[in-house]
């Protein structure tokens, strides 16, 4: 069930159900489906229910995955709400960082960009809480990680260190993990306009370092080509690393319903 714009997440997702030997079915353009009728996502969601082992939405409301789990009785995954969570997207990019240095813990990892909006970098950073990381955030004041997600870090005495200068950490980072500036979720456009380009990665920047970019992706204006053909571009495998770490989760999340 995407409600939003999805080119990685929802083709990963569909890829990985048919390697398991599954099949997908989708709302396609919600345009074209009862929604535009007025009907609710509960009801939607019930129909679906009937037609399907798992639920996998996409919508623009916060925590409307977390409410379906109360209206069905199939497991419901969240691909993205809103400016909320993406814990599978999550998984995945841990799975990329342990793939590419053996471990996690130990490591400087910096996250970058639209630290407010972006769903991606609220549940990438409870999910290198789990490990002896170091985490800094880098964005500017107007996008920095919301209050709630640090209190909840702090609470579980994660440490993390801020800064809206990308020179404090570029020496010292194992990982420049970079974010889209969340346009579509800017109440004002013109705010979006004067923030829109705060960081750029390019070579120049990252030449001789030790360290791995990577990107959820789309990319807009955050990442130069001209680090595609380095070492360093780590963000494709990221976005391949989906089929394999989505098959596990549909694979373990289903296997109890076929029997
Ligand atoms: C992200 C998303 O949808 O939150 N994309 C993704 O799922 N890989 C990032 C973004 O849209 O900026």
């Amino acid at each position: 069930m995407f409600f939003e714009p999805s080119t990685r997440t929802r083709l990963s997702f569909e890829t990985s159900m048919k390697r398991l030997g599954g099949n997908c079915i989708g709302l396609g353009d919600t345009a074209a489906c009862s929604v535009a009728k007025g009907e609710s996502i509960a009801d939607t969601a019930k129909m679906i229910e009937g037609y399907s082992d798992a639920i996998v939405i996409r919508h623009p409301l916060e925590g409307v995955s977390k409410f379906l789990t109360d209206i069905v009785d199939v497991p419901v995954i969240n691909a993205g709400d809103g400016a909320g969570q993406h814990p599978t997207q999550t998984l995945l990019d841990l799975y990329t960082i342990k793939k590419h240095f053996g471990r996690i813990d130990g490591l400087n990892i910096a996250l970058i960009g639209d630290l407010k909006y972006g769903r991606t970098v609220h549940s990438l950073s409870y999910g290198l809480g789990y490990y002896d990381v170091k985490m800094t955030f880098v964005s500017p004041d107007e996008l920095r990680m919301p209050e709630e997600t640090l209190h909840d870090l702090e609470e579980n005495n994660i440490k993390y260190k801020e800064t809206n200068n990308l020179k404090d950490v570029i020496d010292e980072v194992d990982v420049l993990y970079v974010t889209r500036i969340q346009k579509e979720r800017f109440p004002d456009v013109e705010e979006y306009e004067q923030i829109k380009d705060a960081y750029l990665i390019n070579r120049e920047l990252i030449e001789g370092k030790e360290l791995i970019v990577m990107h959820p992706l789309p990319r807009v204006n955050e990442i130069d080509y001209d680090v595609d053909n380095t070492k360093y571009n780590k963000y494709f495998e990221q976005a391949n690393n989906a089929v394999p770490v989505r098959m596990a989760i549909l694979k373990n999340i289903i296997k109890h319903r076929c029997k």
